[in-house]
């Protein structure tokens, strides 16, 4: 019987986890049966619990489970610690549930690797601070930015998310306040949903500087294109859920799957561009 994974989330039944870790399946060789769950809202721990065992191996996260399941781990990653997030989780053999955060991975390795921007000596915006902009701070950091200014609607919220890595050049505030010269500007809001365009502020862009969405789309979000429209150079977030599944398959299989083909596959033809130009 094939080992079995499965995205657990609420809603579920548009994640794409199901067809990529199968296409990694068959491009390893790996024999696995990667499913969806609906948890419902107030019973993650039960179905994690039902599928462990029933014999499923392990398990991506996806909203609103993300912190739950960082609570339910037995043992986690410094880098899940960080997040007070989880979105991968491997049932080990002794019963332990070892979690880990793949986001951050996911996002360097996208921006470098696939995007090729280097982000040793960056200088980075990144707008918002939920659970979003928590996740990949540690890995940005780790990448060797310049720094890193987290701006959020609710200033507050971004001040504690720096003063969660004092000694790391990160640091908080509101977004009317955003000033200064950026190299990579991130969208981690959630404003793409509603087709908004959290403000820049003062914010300038260095010449072939990236602007990137985490959210994926079919056409550019708002935020993109009015990035585009000053000249940057555009990419949305179906790279970064690729490289945090080839990750989380990494996790769990001890093979790292090549990720060029499907996402080429995946992204649209924007991608990576200056729109227009
Ligand atoms: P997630 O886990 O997706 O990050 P979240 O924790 O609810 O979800 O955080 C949503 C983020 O998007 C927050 O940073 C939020 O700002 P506030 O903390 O001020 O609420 C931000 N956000 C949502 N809608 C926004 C909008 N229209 N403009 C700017 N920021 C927005």
């Amino acid at each position: 019987m094939s080992d079995r994974y499965a995205v657990f989330g609420n809603p579920v039944a548009h994640s794409r986890s199901p067809a990529i870790h199968a296409a990694f399946a068959r491009e390893t060789g790996q024999d696995i049966d990667y499913g969806r769950v609906l948890a419902p809202l107030d019973g993650f721990a039960a179905a994690v619990d039902a599928f462990r065992r029933d014999g499923g191996r392990g398990a991506n996260v996806t909203l609103p489970f993300k912190r739950e399941a960082w609570q339910l781990a037995t043992a986690c990653s410094a880098r899940a610690a960080s997040a007070e997030a989880v979105n991968t989780l491997r049932f080990d053999a002794d019963g332990g549930i070892f979690g880990d955060n793949t986001d951050g991975v996911g996002l360097v390795r996208d921006i470098e690797v696939n995007l090729g921007q280097p982000l040793a000596g960056a200088r980075v915006l990144m707008l918002g601070a939920g659970g979003a902009a928590a996740g990949v701070v540690l890995p940005l950091v780790e990448a060797g930015v310049r720094l890193l200014h987290v701006a959020n609607r609710t200033a507050a919220r971004a001040e504690a998310l720096a003063a969660r890595h004092a000694g790391a050049p990160v640091s908080g505030g509101s977004l009317a306040a955003i000033d200064g010269e950026f190299d990579l500007v991130v969208n981690a809001t959630s404003a793409s949903l509603g087709a908004e365009a959290p403000s820049i502020g003062r914010a300038r862009l260095v010449p072939g500087g990236l602007c990137y969405d985490m959210m994926y789309s079919a056409e550019p979000s708002a935020f993109l294109v009015e990035a585009a429209r000053g000249g940057a150079r555009i990419a949305d977030g179906i790279g970064m859920l690729v490289e945090q599944a080839a990750e989380s398959f990494f996790l769990w299989r001890g093979v790292r799957p090549g990720t060029a083909s499907l996402l080429a596959g995946l992204a649209q033809p924007w991608r990576g561009s200056r729109l227009g130009r």
